[in-house]
């Protein structure tokens, strides 16, 4: 008869082929649905495993748990709109954060006080790492999920000092790691170690501003799968320690992705204090000319004589949930003989892959969303650019302004196309909060208005033209 264990550490196994497998799948938007399907089998082979482990005792609280989780997991997805997306993940990741410190913490204590051992190897080092990343963690995503939520001020919170607070608080963390790891029975150093490492990720994550939050939400997302690992440490648990891993090295990648899609290096963003959300009706200053105003009946002339189009969604169309509108004024530009694309900007919107997921939802071909790379060099030849809801990500002062804050960052060079519209509702900034050149070239044309409703609009006049 095989053994019990050997089954499970099998299942392990097979759950980890299953995660890295899935994670290889969301790479590409065509394969990202099955890959998401794959990784949650590998999560339901994980869990099934553990809860055959002889190690549990008593099924009636993780049933009541489970049933508890996931009915507010789904309410939770099916109500969630698109755009609050990074706020939920970062719930999400201080949770995750919050589980790996409390079972951490619960093993040493049940070991110490209930079964008196000490445990030792490099499981007082793992318990420790746990609690600290777990902690900072759970309150760093709290933060970031209130600055997202704008429940408190998206402004970073400066005060004189704060750095130096801030490393006397991580020597003083550091010492504390140190003495629960060389004596795991000091209880009460545990309690202390973890209460600062639930106020270090308050005063890590105040400084920086709102605008900033979804490259602190990837980078927290690495730190509960770190915490998750080290707590795969503290039960032995190998599906743990490799899906936290994953999680861990997939969240810094992606923070790194981002940073070098606004050109910005990781310490910018974490101690730079920059992206306090600009002001509501913040409208830029500088001898700018004056914008073109013109209605989608006017687009839908010019649209006429076009052979190519490329259309640049951006965060207004997001939160005008406009994709629909979207594609189907393709449609109908293509139904007219018009070439039609969509140029996808790194950052655009406010989380990874904003816009290829809205785009992805209203049906649009995979194969027409097309990286800058790729979509650059092909807008001096382009007829017409509609540009809907986005700014920053076609500013051209990134490539010419050198005091700019976005300078360097790598953009869609749309004012190179013969025309291009641009849909918003006014002149305001965009999330860098300056203004943008391209609104005044003489190639460019502001349609004024919701995305959605503009978007609409310029389908049925482009229909009866
Ligand atoms: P933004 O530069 O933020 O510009 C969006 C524009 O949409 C605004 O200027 C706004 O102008 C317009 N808008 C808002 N609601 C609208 C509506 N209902 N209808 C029509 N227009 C609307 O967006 P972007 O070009 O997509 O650039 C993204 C920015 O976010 C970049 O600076 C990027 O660095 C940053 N960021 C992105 C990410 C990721 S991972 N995507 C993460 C962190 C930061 P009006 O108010 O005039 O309408």
């Amino acid at each position: 008869m095989v053994d019990a264990n050997v089954i499970i550490q099998l299942a392990y196994l097979a759950a980890a082929v299953l995660f890295i497998t899935g994670l290889r799948m969301l790479s590409s938007p065509k394969s990202a649905p099955r890959g998401n399907l794959v990784a949650a089998v590998g999560m339901f082979v994980a869990v099934v495993a553990t809860l055959v482990d002889q190690d549990v005792v008593d099924y009636k609280w993780i049933a009541l748990g489970a049933v508890i989780g996931s009915a507010a997991g789904a309410v939770a997805a099916l109500r969630i709109a698109m755009t609050a997306m990074p706020q939920m993940v970062a719930l999400l990741n201080g949770l995750g954060g919050a589980a790996s410190a409390l079972v951490a913490g619960a093993d040493l204590v049940s070991n110490v006080v209930d079964k008196g051992i000490t445990p030792s190897g490099i499981v007082p080092t793992a318990i420790v790492l746990s609690v600290l990343i777990g902690g900072i963690t759970l309150t760093g995503s709290l933060i970031a999920f209130a600055k997202l939520q704008e429940v408190m001020t998206t402004a970073p919170i400066t005060y004189p000092g704060q750095q130096v607070v801030n490393a006397l608080i991580g020597l003083g963390v550091i010492a504390l790691c140190v003495m629960v790891a060389m004596d795991p029975t000091q209880l009460g150093a545990f309690c202390l170690l973890a209460a600062v490492a639930l106020l270090l990720g308050v005063l890590l994550v105040i400084p920086i501003g709102g605008a900033d939050m979804p490259v602190v939400i990837s980078l927290l997302n690495s730190y509960s799968g770190l915490a998750a690992c080290a707590t795969g440490f503290v039960l032995d648990n190998s599906a743990l320690v490799v899906s936290g891993a994953l999680v861990g090295a997939s969240g810094i990648i992606l923070t790194k992705i981002m940073c070098d899609a606004m050109n910005r290096s990781l310490t910018n963003v974490l101690f730079g204090a920059f992206g306090a959300a600009p002001e509501a009706g913040a409208v830029a200053e500088g001898p700018q000319g004056t914008a073109k105003s013109y209605t989608p009946e006017d687009a839908a002339v010019i649209f006429s004589n076009a052979r190519t189009a490329v259309i640049v969604p951006g965060y207004g169309m997001a939160v005008a949930q406009a994709q629909h509108a979207v594609r189907e004024l393709a449609d109908t530009l293509e139904e007219k003989g018009i070439e039609v694309n969509f140029a996808i900007h790194p950052v655009a919107g406010r989380m990874p892959g904003h816009m290829n997921v809205l785009l992805a939802e209203a049906d649009v071909p995979y194969d027409k969303l097309l990286e800058m790379d790729e979509v650059n060099p092909t807008f001096p030849e382009t007829d017409v650019v509609l540009v809907i809801g986005a700014n920053d990500v076609v500013n051209p002062s990134a490539r010419t302004e050198k005091g700019s804050p976005i300078y360097g960052m790598p953009i869609l060079d749309v004012d190179r196309a013969e025309h291009v519209f641009v849909i918003k509702r006014s002149m305001n900034t965009g999330f860098a909060g300056i203004q943008n050149p391209l609104f005044f070239n003489d190639n460019t044309m502001m349609i004024f208005g919701d995305a959605k409703k503009v978007t609409i609009a310029l389908g049925e006049a482009v229909r009866k033209y």
